[in-house]
């Protein structure tokens, strides 16, 4: 079912300071800012040969990683991301194995406009797992 990690995320209290850290300190290609109104999430990518590092920060009042950010104030790796060839197809794999899929279940549009869902961390060793179709 696993293709290609994706990505690692990092949950971030301050997008500027932790895009300063990684372009400038790090050396790193670091995106433009991309404000995700939807997923309630300020999105910055980090390219690497092999990888992205997606860097999080919460948007609006109601951001899902606002409270791993109360529990984790100077932030913390949040979720890694898998790549699938059917969403679809792993969604309901997973479901008849007894997986937890978050939400609704229905994919949606992930930052890279890709289909995208949530895994319970507690069925995945305590790790937020997200798989994206690519
Ligand atoms: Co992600």
């Amino acid at each position: 079912m696993l293709d290609r990690l994706n990505h690692v995320a990092i949950a971030v209290p301050d997008l500027n300071a932790a895009v300063a850290l990684y372009a400038g300190t790090l050396g790193a290609i670091v995106s433009e800012p991309m404000p995700l109104a939807e997923h309630g999430v300020t999105v910055v990518f980090i390219e690497l040969p092999n990888t992205k590092i997606e860097l999080l920060e919460p948007l609006g009042d109601a951001s899902p990683i606002a409270g791993f950010l109360e529990k984790h104030p100077s932030g913390g790796i949040h979720h890694i991301c898998y790549e699938v060839a059917d969403i679809l197809q792993a969604r309901d794999k997973l479901r008849a194995d007894g997986m937890r899929v978050l939400g609704d279940g229905e994919p949606r549009t992930g930052a890279h406009g890709k289909p995208v869902l949530f895994l319970h961390p507690k069925d995945f060793q305590g790790t937020l797992i997200e798989l994206e179709q690519v």
